[in-house]
């Protein structure tokens, strides 16, 4: 049977260096077919955590004097990452797991067809299609992926003469090609217009919805997360202070949380409502009912936070 939780992180912190911790003692756990942002401002970590779900830098190594901490990450139920180190399940997990970053998405001379089909690569046990030759059941399947996305008729582009917002969705299609159960977005609206954004959003909300891929996307401005994602989880230098209903995500409640960090977390010019109303994008209008935001859960105090970073 299919595990139900797809992300557990266990107390896993991050250290670069001598530098103090960019990751502090995080956990949080995702279930299949959820949406939830990861949101924070400048610095707060939110890179650095995707990437460590995704495998794709260590975690520290569980401190020898044994607090507790135990440095997991768990992607449907298989150790990713177990102190201080990434594991032999590495690379089946990551087969399962797409990951978008903001930039640097496609090979630039390849053409968008081929970036696509080098997602199916993950699935196969040789390198059939180095070179940029792919059978033509991939190419299909590529093409289908590109359509899906809305881009089917830029398939024999060359990468870097689409847009920032076409590449994006291309890097979505690869995804898709390659059957990921799991997509990590890392801030994927961060160089895009505000309809290139609303375009992928739309998408990533559809694959959630439509193909129950698990999503966790990193946004910087949190309209996006209370539009799109249930759930928010807020980093804060490296801890997280919030993690619950993205509605409950109020500028009074980010000052709270933020202080004047909370100035980055908004489109310019956004008036946010209050607490209770769901935040719209330009020429929007959406609003839930105050009853179906629960009660908020605020893991730590930015003094709890300040103690960690200089323990
Ligand atoms: N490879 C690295 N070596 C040293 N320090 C790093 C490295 N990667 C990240 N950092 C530091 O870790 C902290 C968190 O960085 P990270 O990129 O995760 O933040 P972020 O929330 O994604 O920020 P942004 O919104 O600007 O993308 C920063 O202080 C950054 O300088
Ligand atoms: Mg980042």
């Amino acid at each position: 049977m299919r595990t139900e939780t797809v992300v557990e992180v266990c107390r896993i912190s991050k250290s670069f260096g001598r530098q103090s911790r960019v990751l502090c003692d995080v956990s949080l756990t995702l279930k299949r077919g959820e949406m939830v942002a990861l949101i924070g401002a400048s610095g707060s970590g939110k890179s650095t955590l995707i990437r460590t779900i995704g495998g794709l830098i260590p975690v520290d190594a569980a401190p020898a004097n044994g607090d507790g901490a135990c440095g997991v990450v768990r992607l449907f139920g298989l150790p990713m990452q177990e102190n201080g180190r990434v594991t032999r399940h590495a690379k089946a997990l990551r087969a399962r797991t797409g990951v978008i970053f903001q930039q640097f998405n496609l090979v630039p001379r390849l053409s968008v067809l081929t970036n696509v089909c080098i997602g199916s690569l993950g699935q196969r046990r040789t390198l059939l299609g180095a070179g940029g030759y792919f059978a033509a059941e991939d190419k299909r399947t590529a093409m289908r992926a590109l359509d899906r996305v809305g881009i089917a008729q830029l398939a024999l582009q060359r990468g870097s003469d689409i847009s920032g917002g076409q590449q994006q969705r291309a890097a979505i299609a690869r995804t898709l090609v390659q059957r990921a159960e799991l997509l990590l977005a890392d801030e994927p609206l961060a160089s895009l217009d505000p309809s290139s954004s609303k375009r992928v959003m739309n998408i990533l909300s559809d694959l959630n919805r439509e193909d129950g891929i698990t999503v966790l996307v990193s946004l910087h401005q949190v309209e996006y997360a209370i539009k799109y994602c249930p759930r928010t989880i807020a980093l804060r230098n490296g801890a997280i202070v919030y993690d619950g209903p993205s509605a409950a995500l109020g500028r009074d409640f980010l000052n709270e949380i933020y202080g004047e960090e909370s100035e980055q977390l908004f489109v310019p010019g956004f008036d946010a409502p209050a607490v209770h109303a769901v935040s719209t994008l330009p020429g929007e209008d959406v609003s839930v009912p105050a009853t179906t935001v629960p009660s908020l859960r605020i893991a730590s105090s930015p003094a709890q936070i300040d103690a960690r970073q200089t323990a």
